[in-house]
């Protein structure tokens, strides 16, 4: 989901970049501790979602190649606040048309830029804070260096959450080093077209290290049909862009629900089959739209 246009390196002073998994790791809890500082000093507001949502979506509009990362940073602190807004909406709309199997669980993230037709100015400015603190963290750099080997969002997520509540839902995440242990001695590799199940998935840091865990054995992450399920949607809807950085393929159902019920899984499947269907609709309209307008021009034309 990289940004296209073309690239011009971009001045600016140079962000820090991890050399080390120890560092990558560091440098997750500097930008989620930047972020949650720059989030609260700048608002009152405990939508954590925002926060977020602006992070998930400079994540998944971080360009491979380095001149066009530049590019983005310098477009990004440039722009106004029409233009803050117009870059969210963008990167939540494209979502939804590459991965609408997902859009469920990330549509509490994508949300809050289309319910209100013109967002608070103050929201706006702590939505620049947020962008520019997270870009100066080095988010583009620890993407580049290091995209499989952290989970961005768990230190995130957990900074952002009060530490009272964050007791109350039992949400302390496994480290990514503990978490690559367990993915490495907990037996067997799952092979191509095999199913893992996280019950209690968080946003996701056991998949994370399965997956690198295959790549290290020569497999390919995008072969496995990954289920993850947990009560905490905020969670969850993380996890679902943590599937786009970690690249694990197309095959994911991500359930909201308790792993002790036993509803979850049909609701899972049918919300993700209605949400492929809309956006299957949507598209044929697109195009049926696109279409029209051509023979509109083209009849214009006739003399
Ligand atoms: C300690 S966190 C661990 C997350 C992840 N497995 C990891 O290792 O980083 C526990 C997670 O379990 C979830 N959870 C607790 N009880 C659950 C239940 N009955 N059904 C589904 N998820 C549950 C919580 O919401 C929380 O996200």
């Amino acid at each position: 989901m990289g940004a296209s246009s073309r690239p011009v390196r971009a001045a600016g002073p140079a962000r820090p970049r991890p050399t080390t998994p120890a560092g990558a790791l560091a440098q997750a809890h500097r930008i989620a501790e930047a972020v949650d500082q720059a989030w609260h000093t700048a608002s009152a507001s405990d939508r954590i979602e925002i926060p977020l949502s602006v992070v998930a979506a400079l994540a998944v509009r971080t360009p491979d190649n380095a001149d066009e990362r530049a590019w983005v940073a310098t477009q990004l602190t440039d722009t106004d606040d029409d233009g803050l807004l117009g870059f969210l909406r963008a990167t939540w709309q494209l979502f939804a048309h590459v991965r609408p199997d997902l859009f469920p669980r990330v549509a509490l993230l994508a949300a809050p830029w289309f319910t209100d037709p013109a967002p608070d100015r103050d929201l706006l400015r702590a939505v620049r804070r947020v962008v520019d603190a997270t870009l100066r963290a080095g988010l583009h750099e620890l993407l580049d260096a290091a995209r499989y080997d952290i989970d961005l969002f768990g230190p995130l997520l957990s900074v952002l959450r009060t530490r009272g509540a964050r007791a109350a839902r039992g949400q302390y995440y496994t480290p990514p080093d503990v978490a690559d242990l367990l993915a490495r001695f907990d037996g067997g590799m799952p092979q191509a077209g095999e199913r893992v199940f996280e019950p209690t998935a968080g946003t996701g840091g056991l998949l994370r290290a399965a997956a690198q865990a295959i790549r290290d054995a020569g497999g390919d992450p995008r072969t496995i049909r990954w289920v993850a399920l947990d009560l905490d949607e905020l969670a969850l809807a993380t996890l679902a862009v943590n599937v786009i950085i970690w690249d694990l393929g197309p095959q994911v159902l991500i359930g909201h629900g308790d792993v002790l019920a036993d509803d979850w899984q049909d609701r899972a499947l049918r919300e993700r089959a209605e949400t492929v269907a809309v956006a299957g609709r949507v598209q044929q309209a697109t195009r049926a739209l696109a279409l029209l307008r051509r023979l509109d021009r083209t009849d214009s034309d006739l003399p």
